[in-house]
């Protein structure tokens, strides 16, 4: 297994390589961020910015050379982030003290679908001692109109807050007590917002989820109705925007740790990770969490979405929480329902109501797009750009994949009837009416149409039944060992993380669909994004009724009073659900 992981680790350096947004080593002298990490911030008066600027200066030659370079100087840990030519990376990788020199690299938010909705129930601790912790999340940022993040009956921020609000057009209030955002290499697309306003709806996600306050009659078109509110309804939000259109830069990452540990922040909560499995000294979150570990910060993260296979943990460094995601008892389905009275229960979180009507029902195949080089094979998948609009043109269309509907949509299509197994423990919303049920469902409904003069088909909307099953971790939640220190077990927990009603950016596209044009307040989502809120929410919860608890005492609480999850239920047992699903009335 050593071995195994060892080798993974090669690979995934090696894989490492490539992500860099310094990769390029044609142009030797060109200038690019690098973290020059020196490990703890020294005892007794040490100034980082002159410590940092005098360092810079000794290589660089230049005090003015240096100023221009200096991207960041972090102060609650020695570490500063500079503009650096690939000599200057040397000479400070020989320095004495310096532990490692690490190029700005890109990570990425461990979303594939999310949500959020929580099972902690009319919470004994009171508001006002809820009212005393903040979480701190690295996220795209929030949009802070949400009715989730609305402050009444919350009164001015605790006086230990040192943090601010900053960016235009974005004003704090007492739930949302400090916003910063973060972007060191000054790369904006379509659609980014220089403030800390979300475009991306990702943080809005799991800032709602770990302490949104209660929304009644929250919904997705009327499916998952009920109030809606995070883990700690009464806790403080604070948002450090660090991940952007093209991923999350590292130097951002560390920024955010810095200044969430100066702000007073009590909990850290981390929704994104390395691509690949990097040395815990690469790891910007491994890093950042560390130092905040040592000023009292417990780091919630999340374990990433590439499961189920073994050492696809992300964000394993041992003084973090790492969080799996599990099902709760709740399962959205569809159903098709052919002309001849047959009907099939499908996964689908289907906003779209066809009141019964039936349409004429065709088999992709038979509506390729030759024109467009489609054929059969293809369209049968119903592919986007496959399809013939003649042929779909207000019909349902069966197809042999599951795929985001947009093939169907894009040439008119009523609905898609989709027929896959490769995920059966989740659900996805769609542009259109739509439905996946299992292959061997599928060869009944292609009979129909084929021995059938003129098949038809309705979609019913969505609706949810009651799964028996759960707890469960599902397929997609990354599982361990961990992939660098194979001895020390990961992941933690598991939290729920499988389609759950949240808060949603209103210029977010509400379906897998990044084009649909519909706006919606809340979604239902599933992701290890959305399971590390929960624990994040937990960990303030447990921090509020005893708040004199180390991170490891805190993570501890969690950890030892977690539900057992059923053993039978997971092939590779703790790797998939560590201790157990979080139980925070317990944990406290
Ligand atoms: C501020 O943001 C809101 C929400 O996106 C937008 O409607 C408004 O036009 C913005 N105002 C300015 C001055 O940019
Ligand atoms: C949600 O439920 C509430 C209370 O039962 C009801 O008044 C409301 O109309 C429902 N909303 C939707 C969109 O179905
Ligand atoms: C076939 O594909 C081409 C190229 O994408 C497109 O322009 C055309 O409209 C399509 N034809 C039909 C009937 O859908």
């Amino acid at each position: 297994m050593v071995k195994t992981g060892l080798m993974t680790w090669l690979l995934y350096s090696t894989l490492f390589a490539a992500l860099l947004l310094n990769s390029d080593a044609a142009n030797a002298d060109e200038r690019k961020v690098h973290i020059v990490y020196m490990g703890d911030r020294p005892k007794g008066d040490f100034s980082a910015k002159a410590t940092h600027h005098s360092l810079l200066t000794s290589v660089l030659g230049r005090s003015s050379s240096a100023q221009e370079s200096l991207v960041y100087s972090y102060g609650n840990f020695n570490a500063f982030a500079a503009k650096l030519t690939e000599e200057e990376v040397q000479k400070f990788s020989e320095m004495d003290g310096v532990v490692r020199v690490i190029p700005n690299h890109i990570l990425k938010l461990h979303t594939t679908r999310s949500w959020d909705f929580l099972g902690l129930s009319q919470s004994n601790v009171g508001a006002q001692l809820q009212g005393d912790v903040v979480i701190g999340l690295l996220d795209t940022g929030i949009w802070p109109e949400h009715e989730s993040f609305n402050d009444q009956g919350l009164g001015a921020p605790p006086s230990k807050w040192k943090g601010t609000c900053q960016g235009a057009n974005f004003t704090c209030n007492n739930k949302i007590i400090g916003g910063r955002y973060y972007n060191s290499e000054n790369w904006y697309y379509e659609g980014d917002l220089e403030s800390p306003r979300d475009s991306e709806g990702h943080g809005t996600r799991t800032s709602s989820t770990a302490a949104g306050d209660r929304v009644p009659g929250a919904s997705y078109y009327g499916l998952a109705n009920g109030t809606a509110r995070g883990g700690i309804p009464g806790a403080r939000i604070a948002m450090y925007k660090v991940c952007w259109s093209f991923g999350c830069g590292a130097a951002d990452i560390l920024a955010a740790f810095d200044d969430a540990i100066a702000d007073g922040v009590d909990i850290i909560s981390v929704s994104l990770g390395s691509v690949f499995p990097v040395p815990y000294d690469v790891d910007p979150i491994a890093i950042g969490a560390f130092h905040a570990m040592k000023y009292g910060i417990l780091t919630s993260s999340s374990a990433g979405n590439s499961g189920p296979w073994p050492y696809s943990v992300s964000n394993y460094a041992p003084w973090t929480l790492t969080v799996a995601a599990s099902t709760i008892d709740r399962k959205f389905v569809a159903k098709a329902v052919l002309g001849n009275g047959q009907a099939f229960t499908g996964l689908s979180i289907n906003s779209f109501e066809l009141y019964r009507k039936t349409y004429p029902l065709i088999w992709g195949g038979d509506s390729a797009n030759y024109s467009a080089g489609a054929s059969q094979d293809l369209s049968k998948y119903c592919i986007t750009g496959s399809m013939n609009s003649y042929k779909v043109e207000g019909k349902i269309v069966f197809c042999e994949v599951l795929w985001d509907g947009t093939g169907v949509l894009l040439a008119n299509g009523m609905g898609t009837i989709m027929a896959d197994d490769e995920i059966t423990d989740f659900a996805f919303n769609y542009p259109l009416p739509a439905t996946q049920i299992s292959t061997s469902d599928g060869e009944k409904i292609l009979d129909y149409i084929k021995t059938t003069e003129n098949p038809i088909a309705t979609i019913l909307l969505g609706e949810t039944l009651t799964d028996y099953m759960a707890p469960y971790v599902v397929s997609f939640s990354s599982r361990g060992p961990n992939p660098v220190a194979p001895d020390i077990l990961k992941l933690d927990l598991t939290a729920p993380g499988v389609d759950i009603l949240t808060a949603w950016s209103p210029i977010a596209p509400p379906s897998i669909d990044w084009e649909d044009p519909r706006s919606v307040d809340y979604n239902i989502i599933s992701g290890t994004s959305m399971s590390c809120p929960h624990a994040s929410g937990a960990a303030a919860y447990v921090k509020a009724a005893h708040p004199d608890w180390s991170p490891a005492a805190v993570k501890s609480a969690l950890m030892t009073t977690a539900t057992v999850v059923d053993p039978n239920k997971h092939e590779d047992l703790e790797f998939a659900y560590g201790s157990g699903q979080i139980n925070p009335t317990q944990a406290i």
